[in-house]
């Protein structure tokens, strides 16, 4: 996963944490390609449930201090994601197809996370702010 600035929210605290969930992502891939599949998927689970908790409070809290109407919503997606890194650091199942499976979700919630929920939340905050671009819709 590549950063890039479609990606950033505009909120440094939180776009500097989704750099570092890639970073975590792409450790975890390369450990991957280099055949080390069962340390590294119990690593990254570790370190992804840690992480992302982390960073879901820092998140959580930015929009209770700021009255954020989808905050329940928002927090849902977060709460249903962490249920499913804990189900899995559970399962402790980690042949190729379940490693792959583990890899392809996180990429693909973390993505969709990003681009369409987070930034939503960001164009929310510009346009409370009064920043240029805050008015248009998500298309
Ligand atoms: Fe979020
Ligand atoms: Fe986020």
């Amino acid at each position: 996963m590549e950063w890039d600035a479609t990606y950033a929210i505009g909120q440094s605290a939180v776009d500097g944490d989704h750099q570092r969930l890639f970073q975590l992502f792409n450790q975890f891939s390369a450990a991957i390609a280099a055949g080390e599949r069962r340390e590294s998927a119990n690593r990254f689970l570790r370190e992804l449930a840690d992480y992302s908790a982390h960073h879901f409070r820092r998140e959580e809290g930015l929009m209770r201090a700021v009255g954020y109407p989808d905050y329940a919503k928002h927090k849902a997606m977060h709460d249903s994601f962490a249920d499913f890194v804990r189900r899995q650091s559970e399962a402790d199942n980690h042949d190729l197809e379940e490693v792959q499976f583990l890899q392809s979700y996180v990429e693909m919630w973390l993505c969709g996370h990003i681009l369409v929920m987070d930034k939503w939340f960001g164009e929310w905050l510009d346009g409370r702010t009064g920043k240029s671009g805050a008015a248009e819709p998500i298309s």
